[in-house]
This record gives structure tokens, sequence and C-alpha cells, in this order.
């Protein structure tokens, strides 16, 4: 099959070389492809007469028994079989991390430190104030520095956060933090050291009264722990912070997708850090200044709520609780269950509440499972997502970009899988931005730009959804609209749903995607509004400017029909003037 259809291109490309008479120039090119392709031909019967000759040649050769297959039985393969460390899983699979090409690797890199050092101040109550050095060392490496004036780490954390992946404070709580999963900043360190062969470097200190400590370390991918090289106290003029080092192959590209872009879209949705950005290419700082200095609501960490819970994950809650019965387990290990909620659901699963949740069956498990989902529970409570408001987008929207109009909205908070989130949208419109191109979308999940995968993302799927043409703005089929706007959306939530291990795309939940819209919409009607001003403002300057040209020579007419004097002709261009400026106003 697969011959017959080269076969038929061949017949097809000789058709169109009749058919087409080739200039002189062309001619001879094709003529040369055409010989091209005739050597080719005559290159290809040539294998086969190559495959005889070495058939020939063999001939008289003794043919040499190939080895007998070994074939491993189950005892051979059980010597194979052993655990995967999950940093020899992830060195080899870097790509799922956002390491997969230079570029991205300092980016990823950067974006990690930050996203740390963002999460670190926030939490001890510090207004954070951070240092992001890039230093080239040769053409494809680099060194970056991270520097945050956060609570610092204690000195028994280092190695172990840093030397070794799926490690973090922030996994096993429900509660909205850049961070989630413990593989961050170690997994920067891995791919310098993989791709350098030199350690992390980490300068910490907790507080005046305490040591600055400096640390130099590896992971042992097999074991996934810490190999540490250098531990030992130094002199640091910093009270508290963490400064890290890592060393990498890497690329510094300019673009949608670069440090730089990232540095000004963090600091957009960080109105209250303070970032100072050397760029490789200069000496130079450039700084992000604070533009609040009121730090996000402290959030509170959140219980699951049922509605969100695995059958698997409630099974394994009953058999790790520390209540005594399945309705104080159900009502103190859940979000928003009361106690009289705690009965209705062991009613309706027809489980006994005193029942002792350890010795519970897996089908009581499942009727449980099933009760949950039909009794009414309140949806979880908004305290544990720290929105960024709608005063502070305007605020940071107006430091970021020169428009002629600005609009935000700050969603009430929602649900998807049982857990929390909350949309925020903000736009700027006019100004000095492209009139042609399509508008500039920011996307961010808790406050974090995400740069990568734009149309992977519910966010960019939500933006080409919604009918912009009704809102003032052109939109081709299917993409995002054009025009002078910038548009950055905001998902925050204790659980990000991100459709990979790199951060990059929010998954399409419907009610994300819904919400999104929503907050859309409301920004487009504002900016509909300003358009619509706009213009009619401009139609009538337009008409006026023309009429207003042609008032004298109505005069002159007037003089000229009526017999006037001048002074009258004058008082009739004052007065035509006047009742032009009055019907402006109405
Ligand atoms: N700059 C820092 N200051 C204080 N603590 C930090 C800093 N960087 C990392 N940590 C701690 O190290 C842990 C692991 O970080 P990381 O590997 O990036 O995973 P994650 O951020 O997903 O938890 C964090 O959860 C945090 O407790
Ligand atoms: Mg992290």
């Amino acid at each position: 099959m697969a011959r017959k259809s080269v076969r038929k291109k061949k017949t097809a490309k000789k058709k169109s070389a009749k058919r087409r008479p080739a200039k002189k120039p062309g001619r001879k090119k094709a003529a040369k492809k055409k010989s091209g392709r005739k050597k080719a031909a005559k290159r290809r019967p040539a294998k086969k007469s190559v495959r005889k000759k070495a058939a020939k040649k063999n001939a008289g050769k003794k043919r040499v028994a190939r080895a007998p297959v070994q074939h491993a039985d189950a005892e051979d393969q059980a010597k194979q079989q052993r655990q995967i460390s999950v940093s020899e899983f992830f060195a080899k699979n870097s790509h799922l991390l956002g390491f997969d090409n230079p570029s991205k690797a300092l980016l990823t890199t950067v974006k990690e430190g930050v996203d740390n050092s963002l999460d670190a101040c926030e939490e001890a109550g510090i207004l954070p104030d951070i240092g992001v050095e890039i230093e080239q060392l040769e053409e494809s490496r680099f060194r970056i520095a991270i520097q945050d004036n956060g609570p610092g780490i204690v000195r028994a954390q280092v190695p172990k956060i840093f030397g070794r992946l799926l490690y973090g404070s922030k996994f096993h709580r429900l509660r909205q933090s850049r961070g989630q999963q413990g593989i961050g900043i170690s997994a920067a360190g891995m791919y310098g050291l993989l791709t350098t062969g030199r350690p992390v470097r980490i300068t910490t200190r907790t507080g005046r009264n305490k040591d600055a400590h400096r640390f130099q370390l590896i992971i042992d991918t097999q074991k996934n722990e810490p190999r540490v090289s250098v531990d030992r106290v130094v002199k640091w003029p910093i009270h508290h912070g963490t400064r890290v080092e890592i060393e990498l192959k890497a690329n510094y590209r300019g673009g949608q997708h670069s440090v730089d872009s990232y540095i000004r879209q963090i600091s957009l949705a960080n109105p209250h850090a303070k970032i100072t950005y050397t760029p490789p290419d200069s000496s130079e700082k450039i700084d992000f200044p604070r533009v609040s200095k009121e730090l996000p609501p402290p959030t509170q960490e959140v219980k699951p709520h049922p509605y969100g819970v695995e059958l698997g994950v409630l099974m394994q809650m009953l058999r790790d609780t520390k209540a005594r019965n399945v309705k104080t387990c159900l009502s103190g290990d859940f979000a928003r269950v009361s106690a009289r909620t705690a009965e209705e659901i062991c009613k309706l699963a027809d489980v006994s509440p005193t029942r002792r949740p350890r010795e519970a069956r897996r089908s009581e498990a499942e009727k449980l499972h099933k009760a949950i989902q039909k009794t009414k529970i309140m949806n979880p409570s908004a305290d544990c997502i720290a929105p960024i408001g709608e005063t502070l987008i305007l605020r940071a929207l107006k430091a970021e970009v020169e428009a002629d109009f600005y609009a935000s909205v700050t969603r009430r908070p929602a649900v998807y899988r049982g857990n929390p989130f909350l949309i925020e949208v903000g736009l700027a419109y006019g100004g000095d931005m492209g009139i042609e191109a399509p508008i500039s979308l920011f996307r961010y999940a808790n406050r974090v730009p995400l740069q990568y995968q734009q149309g992977a993302c519910a966010i960019t799927k939500a933006a080409i959804a919604t009918d912009w043409r009704s809102y003032q703005l052109q939109q081709p089929r299917g993409a995002l609209p054009v025009g002078p706007a910038l548009v950055m959306v905001h998902m925050a939530s204790v659980w990000v749903p991100f459709t990979s291990e790199s951060k990059e795309a929010i998954a399409h939940y419907p009610e994300i995607v819904k919400e999104i819209r929503l907050g859309l919409q409301e920004c487009g009607r504002r900016v509909a509004t300003h358009i619509r001003k706009g213009r009619r403002a401009a139609d009538e300057a337009k008409k006026r400017a023309y009429i207003e040209q042609y008032i004298p020579q109505v005069a002159l007419g007037l003089e000229h029909i009526l017999g006037l004097n001048e002074k009258q002709r004058n008082k009739i261009v004052k007065n035509l003037s006047g009742v032009l400026e009055k019907s402006r106003k109405l």
C-alpha cells in the first residue's frame, strides 16, 4: 500500500512538471531535481544488487549459528525488579517538571526559587523583598541566584529540602500556596547537577541572633537523598532569609516565555512584593517596586470537602482516623459536616453512626461514599483563598501599562471537585498597545504566571469561547480577540488542577471555565461601554468640525440675502457656534 501511494505521488509530480513549463533558471533547478530523482531511483535497485552480491560473498562461508535467545523466566525477571527512586524517575523525565529545553530550564529554575521565596515570606507575615540575579558564565551556562528576606530555613531541614524530591511543607495540607508537590527547588538543583555537575549552594539565616549557614549539596538520584559537601557557619549581613544559587545549562531569550516577561508578570500579580532583577546582559538591576504594603490576607488550612473525596481516599481516612466512630470521623475529618449532617449520612448509608471506623467494611465505605453525594452539604468556606482584590489589580495594572481604561472583577468563590476556588479578571484597554495584534492574555494560578501551553489552558479556552464582538472588539473565529488590550485572569485555589507536573496550564473543569467566562464577560461589558462612549464622542467631534467649518460661509450667505452689516454677520457666527456647542452638551 505504502509503495503504491509513493508511486502515485511520483506520477503526480511528473504531470505537474508537464503542465507548468518552468522559467529558465527554474527549469535548471527542476532538471537538477529530476536528475537527483533519477539518481535516487538508480540507487534503489542498486541496493538490491548489493544485497545479492553480499549473499554471493557469504555463500562460500560457513553459516555461523546464532546464539539461542535467552528468555527470562519469572526468577530472572524477579532479579531485575526493584524500587525506582523518585529522583531517578524525574532525572530521566525532567521534561515533566518543565526542564525540556535550555530556555525553559532557566525560566523554571527562577520560577521555583521565586515561588518558594514568596510562599515563605507570606506564611511568615513578611513583606517580600526578593532578588533575582542571572549571570552568564559561558555560551550556554548560567548561574542563577534567588535571595529573599523570608524566615530562613532551620539548619537540619536544608539538606532534605534541597537534596530530596517530594519533600515539602505544602503537599499534605489544603491551603492556597504557590508550591504544592515538594519537587520545585530540589528538581531545579537536580537539573543543575545533571547538566553542569555543580552542587546547589544555599545560604540561610533564621534570625538576627542566629548563625547564617552555608551549604553545598547534591541529590544522590539513586537514593533520593542529599549528599552534603559544605556545611559551615558564615558571616551574612542579612538578618533573616535564604539565598539559593544554582548553576545550570540554559539559554537566555527574550519574548513571551522569557524570564524578563515572567518577572514583569509576577510583580503584576504580587503588588506587595519588591523584586530586584539583574538580567545576564546587564550589570544594572531592574527594580519592580512594591505597589502595596498590604500582605495577602492569611489563608486558613481547610479539611477536604466530602463532595470531592474519592472512595479509596475515604477508605484510607476511615483506617487512619483518630475518631472513635464513623459519625465523629465524618464530622471531624471533613469540612462542612456537622454532627447532624454526619448522622444523616450514616442513616442514608444504613451504617451505624457508632461503628468503629477501622472496622468498617469496604461495602460500608462504598455506601457512605454514595450517601455523601446524596446529602446536602454546605459549600467549602472561602477563607482558605487569598484573592488579589479588585483595587490592587487596578493599581498593579496602572503601574504596568499605560492605558485609557482599566477594569477588574473578583468573583465570588465557587467549587470544583470539592475544592474552593475563585476567579479574578483585570483588563487594560487603549493607550499605545497594538491595535492589530491579538490581546495580551496573562494567565495566573495562585499568583504565579503561566507562560507555556497557553492553548491547553482553561483560561485560554474561556477567553476564546467569550463573544468579544458583542463587547466592541474584533475576534477571528476560534481565536483570541484582536485589539489594544491586556487581560489578566487569576485562579486562586487550595488546589489548582494543573494539566501536568510542570504547572503550566489549568485543566478544563467546567465549573472553572464557567467562572472565568463570567469574569471576562463582566470586564467585557465595562470595556464595551467605554469603547462606545469614545466612539460617540469621536463621531460628534467629526460632525461638529464639519459644520463649524461652514459657519462663516452660512453667515456670509445670510449677509447677502438679508442685506446685513458686518456686526450682524459676526453675531450670526457667534450664535450658530453657541447653538452647536449647546447641542453637543445635550
Ligand atoms: N526560600 C525558602 N524559604 C523558606 N522555606 C523554603 C524556601 N524554599 C523552600 N522552602 C521549604 O522547602 C519546601 C520544599 O520546596 P519545594 O521543593 O520547592 O516544594 P514545594 O514548594 O512544592 O513545597 C517548601 O515546602 C518550604 O517549606
Ligand atoms: Mg516550591
